[in-house]
């Protein structure tokens, strides 16, 4: 055992995933790049390594049970500490509720909340040999029902994408409670508006300024079951 912390982040390839895992190797930490395109995923840690980062490629599809277990099989002799659970869909725009397809909401629920249960599931044996253990669940101030009742900045109109933030908020809430008497934090951060393909780069943040909340959840907040973004806590 080298002490080395080692983190997976899942939809690293691009964007806020990519920069978490960045911020995670400047940090000297181990990083596996979780990515379901080899050709994408083989770029990304070509170009981490490059920036100095200790990062290895991982097979991952959030959505299909295979590559979900053969993630765990390929990380079971490493270890790991820091789960982040970033990869997410949109389903495709408008999401206007009388309009919208089961399909579209299918989708989004799918990737957003269902594969953070899987792939959370499947790493949880690792995490729990880990000495400091922590998952992100990243997720958006859009699934924030406060914030989507109260006439704030909350995007657009959205019956897939916005809801499964707040389920997945709802998830990471009950993950807290089964796991509060071990020594596995799980929090849910929003990125906040961030120029990636996820928005056809209209957000007004980088994806680095995106990814500090990640980093900074699975470095240094203490508590657990908590819905942070880079001004604090977000509310429910
Ligand atoms: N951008 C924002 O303004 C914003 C705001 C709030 C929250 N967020 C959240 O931040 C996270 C990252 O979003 P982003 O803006 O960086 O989006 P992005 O640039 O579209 O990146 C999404 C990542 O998720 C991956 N992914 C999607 N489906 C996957 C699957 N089934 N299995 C494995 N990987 C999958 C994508 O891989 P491929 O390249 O293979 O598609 C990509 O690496 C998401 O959870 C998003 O909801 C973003």
């Amino acid at each position: 055992m080298s002490g080395q912390t080692i983190a997976l982040v899942t939809g690293a390839n691009k964007g806020i995933g990519y920069e978490i895992a960045a911020g995670l190797g400047a940090l000297g930490w181990s990083v596996g790049v979780g990515a379901r395109d080899a050709s994408r995923r083989e770029a990304a840690v070509e170009k981490l390594r490059a920036g100095g980062a200790d990062a290895f490629g991982v097979p991952l599809d959030v959505t299909d049970d295979a590559s979900v277990s053969a993630a765990a099989r390929l990380l079971e002799e490493r270890g790991l500490d820091v789960l982040v659970n970033n990869a997410g869909i949109t389903g495709g725009m408008p999401q206007q509720p009388t309009e919208v397809t089961p399909e579209t909401v299918r989708a989004a629920v799918e990737t957003n909340v269902i594969g953070v249960i899987r792939v959370t599931n499947a790493l949880l044996p690792l995490l729990r040999r880990s000495a400091s253990p922590r998952i992100v669940n990243m997720s958006s101030r859009v699934g924030s029902l406060t914030l989507q009742s109260g006439g704030g900045d909350t995007g657009p109109i959205s019956a897939a994408y916005a809801p499964s933030k707040t389920f997945l908020n709802a998830v990471t809430v009950q993950y807290a409670k089964e796991l509060r008497d071990t020594n596995i934090l799980i929090n849910a951060g929003c990125p906040g508006f961030t120029a990636t393909d996820l928005n056809g780069f209209r957000g007004v943040r980088t994806p680095e300024q995106g990814a500090a909340i990640a980093v900074r959840l699975a470095t240094e907040v203490e508590t657990s079951g908590g819905f942070y973004d880079d001004g604090g806590v977000v509310p429910w």
